[in-house]
């Protein structure tokens, strides 16, 4: 529409790099996700125009590739735990070499930005030959960010994230977009199923709708994120931590750093750092904690399982300091970037923005071209 066109080409001027104007344009368009997958879903018996219904299939597997593997995981997470569908992640090249059993009560979702990706392609052609020998029935949906793309094309049903054209290299709006549509898919296949009563339904929706100012509420930290951004313009390793459905975006942090500034990030979930890898550790590496809404309950109203998963960040961050590394805190009370309170659930839309912002500034910090690293592109759709 008129006003998203003119809003687009003032952003655009505004910035001098893709990635920047992108990573900005996230309340933008996560607001038009939930306006279009979770607000127009009906109240009591949601659905979605043309897509399968949650009798429809009693697992789901879903097939992706880097910035979109993330994005599946915490898809996996809603789609469990709010859905309380069995739901598998493999990355599309690990199913090539070794195929999970697909089965009539499959859906097998794949989800790719692009939707040319080379293997997420060959991913569905493996999986549709099973099913050609013996296992016909089963369903491919396709979430990617091109309706006419070859994957969307090839799927049994697909749907658009809607996030527009992203054109820096490393994905940003893309990912929340396709998080919102997980998050829809959950939401409706979870009310289809009985596992969402009315109270937590309504709570879910205004929660959702809320999103868009929490995001706009952590960009205004920038200037912050930036100054944080430059004190690391020396360093060689960095490791990230999250818990439950930050432990995703502690990996998504690590390969945004790694595609855009060429730094050695590796994400882990918090607990198992502490087994083995933070032999690591050293006054010189420092870690960036994803500790999330103090004291990290789930909203009780969202009747979420219950976490202790701030405890055991907190345990394990506190174990880092005594090592004598140096600990960013993203949320939590001891927070470099403060997040607005938010639940569990819905913290990765949070917790990921400073995580970009971090790379895109160092990116800058070390005169790097942005939107276009090295050794990439923006989708592997050949070798
Ligand atoms: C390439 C890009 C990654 C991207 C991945 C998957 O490797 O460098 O940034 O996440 O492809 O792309 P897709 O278009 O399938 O989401």
């Amino acid at each position: 529409t008129k006003p998203v066109k003119d809003n687009q080409m003032a952003l655009q001027r505004e910035f001098q790099h893709f990635m920047l104007k992108e990573i900005y344009e996230q309340p933008e368009s996560i607001g038009r996700g939930v306006a279009q997958y979770v607000a127009s879903l009906g109240s009591s018996a949601p659905s979605f125009h043309a897509l399968p219904e949650a009798n429809c299939f009693e697992e789901i597997q879903i097939l992706a590739c880097g910035t979109s593997l993330h994005a599946a995981l915490v898809g996996q997470f809603v789609l469990e735990q709010v859905a309380q569908i069995p739901t598998r992640v493999r990355s599309a090249s690990e199913f090539l070499a070794a195929p999970l059993p697909v089965t009539r009560q499959t859906l097998l979702i794949v989800v790719s930005q692009s939707g040319e990706t080379a293997d997420v392609l060959a991913a569905m052609r493996l999986a549709n030959q099973q099913s050609s020998s013996g296992l016909a029935g089963f369903k491919v949906f396709a979430i990617t960010n091109n309706s006419h793309s070859a994957i969307a094309q090839q799927a049994d049903y697909e749907r658009s994230v809607g996030a527009g054209v992203e054109n820096s290299v490393a994905a940003t709006k893309t990912f929340t977009a396709q998080l919102v549509l997980f998050y829809g898919l959950a939401l409706a296949w979870g009310r289809q199923r009985d596992r969402i009563p009315d109270e937590q339904w309504v709570t879910w929706q205004s929660r959702m709708a809320a999103l868009p100012s929490q995001v706009d509420q952590v960009l205004q930290q920038d200037d912050s994120i930036a100054a944080i951004a430059r004190s690391l313009k020396h360093t060689n390793h960095i490791i990230l931590l999250g818990t439950g459905i930050n432990y995703p975006i502690a990996l998504e942090g690590a390969l945004k750093l790694k595609e855009t500034t060429y730094t050695h990030a590796e994400g882990y979930a918090a607990g198992e750092f502490l087994h083995g890898s933070i032999a690591l550790l050293d006054h010189t590496i420092p870690t960036i904690a994803l500790c999330p809404t103090p004291p990290f309950r789930s909203d009780p109203s969202l009747e979420n399982p219950p976490s202790e998963g701030g405890d055991q960040m907190l345990k394990v961050t506190q174990r880092i300091r005594r090592n004598g590394s140096d600990v960013i805190a993203i949320g939590g009370s001891e927070a470099a970037i403060a997040l607005p309170l938010c639940d569990q659930l819905l913290s990765p839309f949070l917790t990921v923005i400073p995580l970009q912002l971090l790379a895109y500034h160092l990116a800058i910090a070390r005169n790097i071209e942005v939107d276009r690293p090295r050794n990439i592109t923006k989708s592997l759709n050949s070798f």
